[in-house]
Formats: C-alpha cells, structure tokens, sequence
C-alpha cells in the first residue's frame, strides 16, 4: 500500500514509518522538517498542517493515512483540529480510502485544553468525508520520562495520588500499522501499557533504578484536572487492551540498566 504517515518523525510517527516500511508498504513521511535518520525506501514530503502547505503533492497516489502529528502548544488547536480538518479535504481531492486517527485514552474526561483539541480532532475526524480508523492510547513511556526527567533536573520527585497506566510506544505504532491494514474500522479498541501506576510510584521507580538521590515534593491533588487524574481517567477500562511492559522496564531499556 501507498502510506502517508503525517509527523512520522515523532515519538509515535517514527516508528509508525519503520513498522509500516518493515511490512512492506510504500511509505511516504510528512512534516515540515526532514527526518535526520530517514527511514531506507520512504520519501520525505514536506508539509504544514497549520497553513496546508504541500499537502495535495504529497497525498497524490496515497491510499491510507496516518495521522501522527502534534502540537501541544497555544497553537494546539490550529494544527491538530484546523490541520485535520484541511487535511481531510487535501485526502477527498486525492480520494485517500482510509484516514488512521490517534487519540488519547480518557481526553475527553479531562479538562485540559490540550485534550479539548483531540476531542475536537477526533469529532472532525470520525464526522469527516473520509472512512476512518480511530485507536486511543495512554501516555507513552517517553512522556512520562520527560516530566520525571524534568523533575530530576530540579533534584525532585513528585510524590502525587495521579494514576497513569504507560505504554510502549512501538505497541501502539504496531496497532497503527494494523489498522492502517485492517482498512476502515471506525473506533477500536484502546491500547495501554500493562499497569496503573500512580506518579509516586513511577518517579520511585526511576529514581531507584537510576540511583538518583531526589528529594520527594508532594504535589496535592488540587482542581479538576489532578482530581481527574487521581481517578485514573487517563487509563483504560475493562474493554481496553493492556500490552507490553510497563514504564520501570522501559527505563532499564532505555538507560541501559539491566535488571539486578
Ligand atoms: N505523547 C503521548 O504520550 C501520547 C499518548 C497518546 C496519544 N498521543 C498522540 O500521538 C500523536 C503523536 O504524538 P507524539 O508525542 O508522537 O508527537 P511528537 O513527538 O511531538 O511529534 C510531532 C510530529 O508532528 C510533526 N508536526 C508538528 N507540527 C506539524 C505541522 N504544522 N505540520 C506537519 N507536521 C507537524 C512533527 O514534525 P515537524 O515538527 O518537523 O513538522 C513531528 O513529526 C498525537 O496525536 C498525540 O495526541 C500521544
């Protein structure tokens, strides 16, 4: 299959391109910038969601596409909700048969103005003039490392009741790749990582497997939002898919720090 897979040089779109490239099928990768590490046999075409820009060259002869873009700024809805939107109508005039979507486990319980774009994205999406595939996944390992790392940094580690459930991102990218093709599926099953956690619990993890000395700040959980997050609105309820391993794996992986 001809597939473009929009921001495949990201934490999720780059092995997105990889697992479809390792399949077999002509992938096309779509951002603004160049992969550094291109992928053998996919082609670069650059694009910006946020003005349209290069969209119609690059979707011509395209049969499925990967949405795996972002932007978590200001600018959040701008691309994820008027760059979908224009996206789509760039796939209607190349008669693109299949748009893959990935959303967020739990957005639409949190009242977070990021989240409120992807609920937006995903109602453009599954109301829009191409057949779809929706997947919403939990925070991928990368996410949840970033914030600790941050932490680290500031020689802390958040002590918090918020639950999280984190997931390998190549999980997801492999359920991408099948979706893509399944061919329309409308929404599917969501995918997490194998466990709920909750923020004390990973930073302790990262901390004792790194051997950092942190001092532990506790953060309350105060206003909707943390509340929603103490609740585990994030992870996944019983229809969910739990896969893979879970975040204290990810970081003797990442960190090369093989289990003692
Ligand atoms: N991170 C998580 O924990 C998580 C969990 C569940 C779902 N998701 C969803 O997964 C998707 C990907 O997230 P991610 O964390 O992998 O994102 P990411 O690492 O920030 O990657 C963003 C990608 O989008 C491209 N991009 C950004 N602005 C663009 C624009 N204006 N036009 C075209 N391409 C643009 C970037 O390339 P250029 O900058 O070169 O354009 C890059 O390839 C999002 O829909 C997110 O909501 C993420």
């Amino acid at each position: 299959m001809q597939i473009a897979v929009l921001g495949g040089t990201g934490v999720l779109g780059a092995p997105v391109v990889r697992d479809l490239a390792a399949r077999g099928h002509t992938v096309r990768v779509l951002t603004r910038t160049p992969p550094t590490d291109p992928v053998p046999g996919t082609v670069h075409h650059p694009v910006d969601l946020a003005t349209g820009a290069g969209l119609d060259k690059a979707l011509e002869g395209v049969s499925t596409v990967v949405d795996a873009a972002n932007h978590t700024g200001a600018r959040s809805a701008k691309v994820l909700v008027e760059g979908v939107r224009s996206l789509l109508a760039a796939e209607q005039r190349a008669e693109v048969g299949h748009h893959v979507e990935i959303s967020i486990v739990g957005c639409d319980q949190v009242p977070f103005a990021y989240y409120r774009s992807k609920v937006a994205q995903e109602h453009v999406v599954t109301q829009g003039p191409i057949p779809w595939t929706l997947l919403r996944a939990t925070q991928f390992h990368e996410l949840i490392d970033q914030i600790l790392g941050l932490s680290a940094k500031l020689r802390v580690a958040p002590h918090s009741s918020m639950r999280f459930q984190p997931v390998d991102v190549t999980a997801v990218a492999a359920r991408l790749a099948d979706a893509a093709e399944a061919g329309p599926s409308g929404r599917v099953r969501d995918v997490g990582g194998p466990a709920v956690h909750t923020l004390t619990e990973l930073a302790t993890a990262r901390r004792e497997i790194l051997g950092h000395a942190l001092l532990p700040v506790p953060v309350p959980p105060l206003g909707r939002i943390a509340r929603r997050l103490r609740d585990a609105a994030l992870c996944l309820d019983d229809s969910g898919e739990a896969v893979s391993f879970d975040y204290a794996e990810w970081v003797r992986r990442r960190y090369g720090k093989p289990r003692s």
